[in-house]
Parts: structure tokens; C-alpha cells; sequence
């Protein structure tokens, strides 16, 4: 059997967890909003349409930050067509995604959802077709309490509270030649910059996140990221980046997917970091991973303008919850320079929430490592000393088992995350935990399985499970645990002395 040695030192201590890191996405985009968290007609509608089956599953995530309204969708919207009376908003050609808008939903019923689920909105404005005069409109009327013209509209439209949305994304993906009106670094770097100066004259306790690279696979990474930064590095507050990783042909290096996201986040920071030292500033520039998951673009749909199609509905596996577990462990594990992260999407759309319009809703198998995570994460990282072997893969050495380790003061409790990438071999995990002197195991849960492309489905929701395991209820400071292959496991400690 192969043995993983993990020392625990609780002076060894990299960040404090920003809760943001739980966050998530949702964007006007195939049956996200439309079927996905909102169906009027549906049997468990409220009183506003919202599907209260999804209002629950969302909660029981605690997700900090949704971010709204796009993504691609974002560079092509009128944020005012989303205001008003329903019935007199219109129907527009949504060019991003090939689709039509009805506008049924807009910020101030995103608003009232997040409420909802008991999160806030991560706001974001088009630097597409938008002017910054449209932005600045948006930050106007969500943020300023009245008086004006667009803050009164505001509560003319049931809102007489401001939305007080704190951060703003400005703009999604400009380096993408797929973006609606896709600009150059240097030209979004001055366009953002302007926007930033606006939002935070109208409300100076905003924060602004950049955009970045959309992806490390980009040829314009790290350079578009460094010319950005040089124009708006005292204003921003975040610099972004998006990660979406797939499964190509049966890859026998995807779990090692985490191995890569480390690397390019470590690549991010370095090109924070030489801004900085270009400006000779003192400020630290942190990091919006605000789109990351598993999607599988190669089988995307081509379909006509309609409404709310299904489109980008991919169905997880177990080994895809693994991806997204071990994905999980690099964001806790950089929580010193990555401060938001925004699990994409949430509903429907490469999503954890799976819903059937008119019928009921299930959570996909990748739910229950981002639950994990957000239920558990939160505290402080330790870096923990790993004795263990490694395998090579394509994208760098891979740990026989990766590890996150919280520790949270104020509930007495150390929480040890761990993925066995290993196929074949049970793993003998040794945690050594003195420094906390003694300890007893709460918990142990762990998700696996014969089958990796088990699903869950509307005929069996819960085909992918996390179970308990049986935990040794003495008190100790060293733990000995046999890991199960290929397995996401949670454990949970109180600290007893
Ligand atoms: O999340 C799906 C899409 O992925 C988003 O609209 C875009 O920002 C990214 O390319």
C-alpha cells in the first residue's frame, strides 16, 4: 500500500479564507434564468416565479457572491431593457449565445433572488457595446440612495433601498476574440480605467476586478494581463481569470487538472507582481478567478434563436466531481492571493443545479465537493509538510493525494481535505497533528466510486453520493486513515486540549 505522511503545524499559516472564494455565476444564458431559477408557472414557483427547489438547493451552498449578469451575454446588454414593467420590456437578439432575451428578469429581481438564496450580487458592466456613461448609469442606479434621476427610477421600480453592490467586474473576457466588441489590452486598459475612476467617484466603498486573461491556454497570457495592469493597477482591486478544464478523449492526466491551476495562478501572481514592481507600488494586486469548472465545449449544440435553449447543459460524472474537488484544493491552497472564485455556473449551465422545466430539480455529482469546500473551508490555510510520491503528467508532478488543511479558531476544529488520484491502491494517510495537541475525529465523509461516469439523474438523484465513513472517536494527535482510490474525502477534527 502506498503511504502519504502529512504534518500539520498550526503556526504554519498561509491566509485567511475570503469567503468569496465559495462564490458563484449565473449569466442569461441558455436555462439558467429562464427554467433554471425562475419558472412562473412551476408548482413550486413563489410568489415572485422563482422555483423554490432551487431557492434551497442554493442555500444549502452558502455561496457569498453570484455574479450577474454575464459572460459573453454581458457585452451585448442594455442593463435598462431589464428595469420597469414587465410587460413593456422588450424582446432582444442576444448575439453572444444566438438566443432571445425576453428580459423577464433584470437587476432588480436578481436582486430580490440573491436575497433569497442568501448571497449578494457581484456585479458587472458591459465594455462592449456599453459606454462608460451606460456603466456609470448602472452603478447609479443600483448604488445611490435617491435623489437623482436614475436612483429614483430605482424606487419608482420597488426598490427604495440601494442594491449596495460592492464589486464590480468590469466587463468579461475583452481579451477574447469571441467577446461582442473585443478590444485590445491597451484600449480596454484605458476604457477600464475610466469606468473604475466613475464607479468609484458614485460610490467610493466599490471595488473593481479587471479583466484578465480568459484562460492560461490564451497566446496573449501573461501579456494582455500585464498591459492591463499598467494602465489600471492603483484603481482596480482584482485582476480576474477564467479556467474551464475537459475531459479530451479519456485523458488519463484530467485529474491532474489541479496541478495546472496552480501553475497558472502562480503565473497570474508573477505577473501581478512585476506591475507592482514596474510602479514601485506598495499595493498588492489579488486575484478574481470568477469562472472556473469543468465544461465540455467540444459537445456543444448549434441551435436557432429561441428562447432559453438548452444549451452548455453538461451531465457530470464522478470523476468530474474529482476534477472539481481537486480544483477546489488549489483555490484554498493560493487563498493568500486568490480572494474571489467563482464556481461557473450554477444552474443549468455547466451547472451543479440541474433542473427539468415543470418537473423537479437535482443536484449534479460536482455539487458536493464546491458544498464541501464552502461549508468547510472557511478558516485559516496551514501549509502542511506532505511526504508522499508523485506521478508525472503532462501538467507537472502530481501528489499520489492532494491536501487542504483549515483551520478554524473560533470553532476549535481542523478540517483536512483530501483527493486520492490514485486508480488502483488503497492509501495509507498518515496526519500528524501534535501541534494542536489532542484532537478527535468528527466526521469523515468521503465521495467515490466503481464507476466514474456514474451520474446523477432525475430517475436516480442520488446515484453520486458523498457517504460517511466510520471515524475513530478516540482522542489523538496522530491519525492513521486508509483512502479509498480515486476518492474526495472531508475530514473534520475538534481540537479537544
Ligand atoms: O460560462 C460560460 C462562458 O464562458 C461565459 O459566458 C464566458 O465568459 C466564458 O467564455
Amino acid at each position: 500500500m502506498d503511504e502519504v505522511r502529512v504534518c500539520v503545524e498550526k503556526a504554519f499559516t498561509l491566509a485567511q479564507v475570503d469567503e468569496r472564494l465559495f462564490s458563484s455565476f449565473i449569466e442569461h444564458l441558455g436555462r439558467a434564468i429562464y427554467t433554471g431559477i425562475y419558472e412562473p408557472g412551476h408548482p413550486l414557483a413563489d410568489e415572485q416565479g422563482f422555483r423554490t427547489d432551487v431557492i434551497d438547493f442554493v442555500k444549502d451552498l452558502r455561496v457569498p457572491l453570484i455574479r450577474y449578469p454575464g459572460g459573453n451575454f454581458l457585452s451585448g446588454y442594455r442593463w435598462m431593457d431589464g428595469i420597469g414593467p414587465k410587460e413593456k420590456r422588450p424582446v432582444r437578439l442576444d448575439v453572444a449565445w444566438k438566443t432571445l432575451e425576453p428580459n423577464e428578469i433584470g437587476i432588480g429581481e436578481f436582486y430580490d433572488w440573491t436575497r433569497k438564496v442568501g448571497s449578494k450580487v457581484m456585479g458587472s458592466v458591459n465594455m462592449g457595446t456599453g459606454t462608460v456613461q451606460d456603466a456609470a448609469d448602472f452603478f447609479e442606479y443600483c448604488n445611490y440612495p435617491g435623489g437623482t434621476y436614475l436612483s429614483d427610477l430605482r424606487r419608482q421600480n420597488g426598490h427604495d433601498a440601494p442594491f449596495d453592490i460592492r464589486t464590480w467586474c468590469i466587463g468579461n473576457e475583452m481579451d477574447g476574440h469571441w467577446q461582442i466588441c473585443h478590444l485590445d489590452a491597451a484600449d480596454y486598459g484605458k476604457k477600464a480605467l475610466e469606468t473604475i475612476k466613475m464607479l468609484k467617484w458614485i460610490d467610493p466603498q466599490s471595488e473593481a476586478v479587471v479583466c484578465g486573461s480568459s484562460s492560461g491556454l490564451m497566446k496573449s497570457f501573461p501579456e494582455w494581463d500585464r498591459i492591463v495592469l499598467e494602465h489600471t493597477y492603483e484603481k482596480a482591486d482584482f485582476i480576474s481569470l477564467h479556467r474551464y478544464y475537459e475531459n479530451f478523449d479519456n485523458d488519463d492526466d484530467f485529474l491532474a487538472s489541479f496541478v495546472e491551476l496552480g501553475t497558472y495562478i502562480k503565473a497570474a501572481i508573477a505577473t501581478a507582481d512585476y506591475v507592482k514592481a514596474l510602479k514601485r507600488s506598495a499595493k498588492t494586486m489579488y486575484l478574481s478567478l470568477d469562472e472556473w469548472n469543468v465544461w465540455y465545449q467540444r459537445r456543444q449544440e448549434p441551435h436557432d434563436w429561441q428562447k432559453a435553449p438548452s444549451i452548455l447543459e453538461d451531465h457530470y460524472s464522478l470523476l468530474d466531481a474529482l476534477v472539481v474537488g481537486g480544483l477546489g484544493l488549489t483555490l484554498l491552497n493560493n487563498a493568500n492571493r486568490v480572494k474571489i472564485a467563482c464556481l461557473a455556473q450554477l444552474v443549468n449551465v455547466i451547472a451543479p443545479i440541474f433542473t427539468k422545466e415543470g418537473g423537479s430539480a437535482i443536484r449534479q455529482t460536482i455539487y458536493y465537493p464546491f458544498r464541501d469546500i464552502s461549508l468547510h473551508g472557511r478558516g485559516v490555510v496551514l501549509t502542511p509538510v506532505v511526504h508522499g510520491p508523485k506521478k508525472e503528467t503532462k501538467y507537472g508532478d502530481c501528489p499520489l493525494v492532494e491536501t487542504a488543511v483549515i483551520h478554524d479558531e473560533e470553532g476549535k476544529t481542523v478540517t483536512v481535505f483530501c483527493l486520492n488520484t490514485g486508480k488502483n491502491d488503497l492509501v495509507e494517510f498518515t496526519l500528524d497533528m501534535r501541534s494542536f495537541g489532542k484532537l478527535r475525529m468528527s466526521f469523515w465523509t468521503c465521495l467515490t466510486g466503481k464507476d466514474l461516469s456514474a451520474e446523477n439523474t432525475f430517475e436516480k438523484p442520488n446515484a453520486v453520493n458523498p457517504r460517511n465513513m466510520p471515524v475513530e472517536k478516540t482522542a489523538a494527535s496522530t491519525f492513521s486513515i486508509t483512502l479509498p482510490p480515486l476518492s474526495w474525502n472531508v475530514m473534520k477534527f475538534a481540537i479537544v486540549s
